[in-house]
């Protein structure tokens, strides 16, 4: 696994290259799931594939951005599934984006099969956090000559103050509506960029929190992707000492998807907030 958080640092430095200095605009594709892809996009895909095509513990990897699993090492230990560059719409106003990572045992793509998990956020500095399942994620910074190291072990506290609700209001259920208005009526703040990655990460460094994508009348199934965007975060989040469920209160990490690019709704949070979750919605 070593191996494996080693090469994505090295990812990490060149898609930081690659946002600072190319081109931000559109290319002419869609992708999987009928995104339009930005120049950027693709970039940062390719800058994965090349990295981790001499691997030798990678036995496939699949790509938010590509339609098909791509084989790398038929003997290899892991499947690696990734989202490239997360929050594509966010690029162009200079936000902070990410890239994820999902560490998957031999091609067991689901929940279970998940060993491990990584994200990286392009912000003013740079950071990644890994996590191994069952070890508190690590927090790392990259310093001069690009070197990264720990900054902190992450662990959630009980209950946090940041509220993240995703998707578009006026499509939640009323169910939703009324759990979100409560935890404002409480006290939370709200705290949404657009990109799960920064959006996470702080309430992940902060201590605690919600973040919200839930199933809508426009996407019952939400818009997040199990294998590249939910599950690799469901594991950190239960790394960390917090909880990812879906909207029956399924842990995501028990989810299994039937395809590569599948999507559910997720609730990631500290203890407090999924509890409330789950009185809510009566679960
Ligand atoms: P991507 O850029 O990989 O398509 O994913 C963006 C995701 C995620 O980062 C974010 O939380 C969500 O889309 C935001 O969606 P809304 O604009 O619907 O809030
Ligand atoms: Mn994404
Ligand atoms: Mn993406």
């Amino acid at each position: 696994m070593l191996t494996v958080f080693e090469k994505l640092k090295h990812i990490a430095q060149e898609i930081d290259k690659a946002i600072k200095n190319e081109d931000l605009g559109y290319s002419e594709n869609q992708n999987a799931t009928g995104d339009e892809q930005l120049k950027l996009d693709v970039a940062s895909d390719a800058i994965i594939e090349h990295t981790l095509s001499d691997v030798s513990l990678v036995k496939q990897i699949i790509s938010e951005e590509k339609e098909e699993i791509m084989p790398i090492n038929p003997d290899g230990k892991y499947t690696i599934c990734y989202d490239p560059l997360d929050g594509s719409s966010i690029v162009d106003v200079n936000f902070s984006v990410g890239s994820i990572f999902g560490i998957y045992e031999g091609d067991n793509l689901t929940g279970r099969g998940l060993r491990a998990a990584a994200y990286v956020v392009y912000g003013p500095r740079l950071e990644l956090v890994v996590a191994t399942r069952g070890h508190r994620p690590r927090h790392l910074r990259s310093g001069t000559r690009g070197l990264f190291s720990t900054r902190s072990i992450v662990q959630l506290k009980e209950k946090g103050k940041l509220n993240a609700p995703g998707g578009t209001q006026k499509y939640w259920s009323p169910t939703h509506k009324a759990f979100i208005d409560s935890l404002f009526a409480e006290g939370y703040r709200l705290r949404y960029s657009g990109g799960m990655v920064p959006d996470l990460h702080q309430i992940l460094l902060k201590g605690g929190g919600l973040f919200s994508y839930p199933g809508a009348s426009d996407r019952p199934k939400g818009k997040l992707r199990m294998l590249f965007e939910a599950l690799p975060f469901a594991l950190i989040f239960e790394a960390a000492g917090g909880e990812a469920i879906d909207e029956q209160g399924r842990r995501l990490l028990d989810l299994e998807p039937e395809h590569i690019h599948d999507t559910t709704p997720c609730f990631f949070g500290s203890r407090y907030e999924i509890a409330k979750m789950r009185e809510a919605y009566g679960l």
